[in-house]
């Protein structure tokens, strides 16, 4: 009796989910903890060098285990099957999500943010970030990309005016009606006006959907501080709008309204603005596991923009969640993730181990990465990448990703030998010193600890021994070879 209650009390003073418990190990006394796991994870690697079936397969598989909820992004039109088959192993099939039109799982992203918002503004707010990081894949698609192309600040001014159009039309739906609709947003936007001559108008005013709405939210109770917001939307649509130069005014309106269109259309209306949803982020916060079965690949920019959607009210979700009631880590998994990478990924990352989030992100190579975010996106995706400490880095030959694992891992001082005599002529010369007429002697030079051969060498899986290789560096933790990276095999199943 008396034991069993020791095992008893022993048992529930062991967390699994404490940020030191090991979730795997990639080497004896080389553990990846839950801890690790919240502080972000960026797998490298070639095309076919064990991404996928190596290091990825053993962190889900071990997250999986352990108890994580999360959400599973898609690229390949295969990933689906291969994240059923790690969550059937891992026995949770019970709480398995398959986000995808022949399943019955939907969910309405307004109402999540009608939901959690705390006030009309914070929720207009919050739904222009959202629109507005779903419009920059549409601009990085035509040329745009990390805020760079030729007219940078050209762009940036066209962002900036597009966010406030959203903002102000936002806010004049949310105080004009009960539900507010993408589709409602987009003729708002329409149907703005377009010359001072035209807001004076009687015409306009009668037919216009932009008119009601503005007309209808002026009558509605408000607090000062809302009636002082919605003054400001109101100068804006009946002022500065309408006194914009026609050209601007297009290219701002065609930013917005290439978003609200396509999220007014088919999959994407009817997966992310469905009117019976019964899915929410909050869910994996007990355990549910999402397969956002949109691969890029198969549903290009709409299944990009389904998923980007997902990713970023989920990672909402995690920004919101209180640790000290239920701190059960989540995960947020994309394979070939630089097709999904947006600019508010660096943002969360700041804040994902406080909300206990494991973002794991693997991609072919820094090259990659700043071809898919644009030119001049450099910056960004260093940024991003330095928010990620877990850094696991398979076979490579692209040279930015070697020289990026180089610098992070650091230079170490090595001893070279010099002397211009022959060293069989006077091979202790380097050592007791020259003889007359000869120099040598010992130069210090600081070289790359990690030298390109030993990326280039690792072994890429596949038969016969089904062993893929990495380079494994966490965040400047020690390994047990007393470096800070290690050359780690990994078993594919
Ligand atoms: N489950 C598996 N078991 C054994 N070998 C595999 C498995 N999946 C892929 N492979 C092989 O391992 C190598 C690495 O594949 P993969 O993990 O898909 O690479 P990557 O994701 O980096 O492109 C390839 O040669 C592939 O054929
Ligand atoms: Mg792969």
């Amino acid at each position: 009796m008396t034991l069993f209650n020791r095992r008893k009390q022993h048992k529930r003073r062991y967390d699994p989910w404490d940020l030191s418990a090991p979730l795997l190990y990639w080497a004896d006394g080389a553990p990846w903890t839950v801890g690790d796991s919240c502080m972000g994870t960026q797998v490298f690697g070639s095309t076919g060098s064990g991404k996928s079936s190596g290091s990825m397969a053993a962190m889900c598989r071990a997250m999986l285990r352990a108890g994580y909820g999360g959400l599973f992004l898609t690229v390949k039109p295969e990933d689906r099957d291969t994240y059923v088959g790690y969550v059937r192993d891992a026995k949770r099939l019970d709480d398995l999500l398959v986000f995808s039109p022949d399943h019955g799982v939907r969910y309405n992203f307004i109402a999540d943010e009608q939901q959690n918002s705390a006030s009309p503004v914070g929720l207009a707010e919050n739904l222009t970030a959202l629109l507005m990081t779903v419009s920059e894949l549409g601009d990085r698609k035509r040329g745009g990309g990390g805020g760079g192309g030729g007219g940078q600040d050209n762009e940036r001014y066209f962002r900036l005016e597009a966010s406030r159009l959203a903002r102000n039309g936002l806010l004049a739906l949310v105080l004009s009606r009960q539900t507010i609709t993408i589709p409602d947003l987009h003729r708002l936007i329409v149907t703005a006006p377009q010359s001072l001559e035209q807001v004076a108008s009687a015409s306009w005013r009668e037919d216009s959907f932009c008119y009601q709405c503005l007309q209808a939210a002026e009558q509605s109770p408000k607090s000062e501080s809302l009636r002082a917001d919605f003054e400001l939307a109101l100068t804006y649509f009946l002022r500065e709008w309408p006194a914009l130069s026609p050209r601007t005014r297009s290219v701002v309106q065609s930013t917005l309204t290439s978003t609200t269109d396509l999220l007014s259309r088919g999959a994407a209306r009817d997966m992310l603005s469905s009117p019976t949803p019964n899915v929410s982020p909050d869910m994996m916060h007990d355990g549910a596991i999402m397969i956002a079965d949109f691969p890029v690949l198969l549903y290009r920019d709409v299944g990009a923009m389904i998923q980007v959607i997902l990713k970023f009210m989920w990672q909402r979700a995690h920004a919101r969640r209180d640790i000290a009631k239920n701190h059960r880590p989540t995960f947020i998994v994309a394979d070939e993730s630089q097709m999904l990478l947006v600019d508010a990924d660096q943002d969360f990352q700041a804040i994902a181990r406080s909300t206990r989030t494991a973002v794991v992100y693997a991609t072919q190579s820094v090259s990659g990465m700043i071809d898919a975010l644009g030119p001049n996106s450099e910056a960004q995706v260093h940024s991003l990448l330095a928010n990620m400490q877990t850094r696991l880095c398979h076979q490579q030959t692209d040279i930015r990703t070697v020289e990026y694992m180089q610098q992070l891992i650091g230079r170490r001082r090595q001893l070279l030998m010099s002397g211009n005599q022959p060293r069989d002529a006077n091979w202790l010369a380097p050592l007791i010193g020259p003889e007359p007429g000869g120099s040598a002697g010992f130069g210090e030079q600081w070289e790359y600890e990690l030298q390109a051969s030993d990326l280039n060498s690792l072994a890429k899986g596949g038969p016969p021994h089904f062993v893929t290789e990495a380079i494994a560096y966490q965040g400047g933790k020690r390994l047990p070879n007393g470096r800070t990276w290690m050359r780690v095999p990994i078993r594919q199943r």
